[in-house]
């Protein structure tokens, strides 16, 4: 399977991977071949890519961090919760907390396994990829950080839950498309707080949950809100779920941006070590995060294309990489006659 942007999407082309919402609805399944009216529908979505089969990516396997139907329900359930915080048919906390441990059970099984593939999400479904993925990467962050096994339970769930407080502001400030008006900007600043007094009044979450939730915003040196707490004042659940927050945001398509590469993010956020992020964290980050997905293609500085079909932990600039003109496999990491070999661009 490949990686293909939405403006590469031709007719004809196979999916490699069924294409579905938030809430688990099927909107193309697996192993269609596309029409035209296919690639209209999935560029209305606004879905930035597409998994595609084909022979020369055969054998490039995607390996997710966690299970596609532990994903398919921490998604519903965030959705539901959502939708509908504290009414009918929302998620208990028991739902949500044996979702989280499968979760972290997944976090503790693939700890080998590469933190970043290109994900296909709708736009529209944004706040719930988004609050799935800081739980998942806070999680893998968390576990390098040495926290225990129940810690990563609740550093998970605080990911999860770390914007709830969103669902009580207007959703005309949540989604305005411009720049905030000093008092939107002040109501949207309520939000840790909001969070925190919902799930301390309907939930029986630790402190440590909700801390992870209260001080997300806040800075490592103390530029942040809502109580300009500084370096390890911040509770360290908060401190992950920062970086993972601020990663998972950039890296995703906004009303106000395009979707930044990961290699630009991770700059971002090494540049800012120590103020806005916890310098520990943004260590493990780098040295979790790889920074070109597999399946994706990516140009070489000897100026072949080629296809990434392993990423390498610890080493996020030099993955294995198969040849788009002649097919070659090339480790960057072990191969000695690579050395000289970089690569230079990531085409997404
Ligand atoms: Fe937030």
């Amino acid at each position: 399977m490949r990686f293909l942007p939405v403006n590469q999407l031709r007719e004809g082309m196979i999916l490699g991977q069924e294409l579905q919402d938030a809430s688990g609805r099927m909107l193309l399944e697996k192993n269609t071949r596309l029409s035209k009216d296919n690639i209209s529908y999935i560029s209305f979505l606004e879905v930035t890519g597409l998994y595609i089969a084909d022979d020369f990516s055969k054998d490039v396997e995607i390996k997710e961090i966690i299970k596609p139907e532990v994903k398919k329900s921490a998604l519903s359930l965030i959705s539901t919760l959502f939708g509908n915080p504290s009414g009918e048919g929302s998620p208990e906390e028991e739902e949500l907390k044996e979702n989280v441990h499968r979760v972290v059970e997944d976090v503790l099984n693939n700890r080998d396994v590469a933190y970043n593939l290109m994900e296909v999400r709708t736009y529209d479904d944004y706040t719930y990829f988004h609050s799935v993925n800081v739980g998942v990467l806070s999680g893998v962050l968390g576990l390098q950080c040495g926290l225990t096994d129940d810690e990563l339970e609740e550093l998970v769930m605080a990911g999860f839950l770390h914007d709830i407080g969103k669902v009580f502001i207007d959703p005309t400030i949540i989604n305005a498309p411009r720049r905030l008006t000093e008092e939107e900007h002040v109501r949207m600043m309520d939000h840790p707080a909001e969070g925190y007094n919902f799930l301390r009044d309907n939930f029986d979450f630790s402190e440590n949950v909700l801390m992870g939730v209260y001080e997300h915003h806040e800075w490592y040196d103390g530029g942040g809100y809502p109580c300009k707490k500084e370096g390890k004042e911040i509770s360290k659940f908060a401190r992950i779920i920062k970086a993972a927050d601020v990663y998972d945001a950039m890296t995703s398509k906004r009303s106000y941006h395009e979707p930044y590469l990961p290699s630009d993010v991770l700059e971002y956020i090494m540049g800012r070590s120590g103020m806005e992020f916890d310098p520990k964290v943004v260590k493990t980050m780098v040295q979790e995060l790889c920074v070109y997905p597999v399946g994706c293609e990516v140009e070489l500085s000897n100026g072949e294309r080629a296809l990434v079909v392993e990423n390498h932990r610890g080493y996020s600039l030099r993955p294995t990489v198969k040849l788009m003109s002649t097919g070659e496999v090339i480790d960057l990491t072990g191969d000695r006659s690579s050395w000289n070999i970089t690569i230079v661009k990531l085409l997404v």
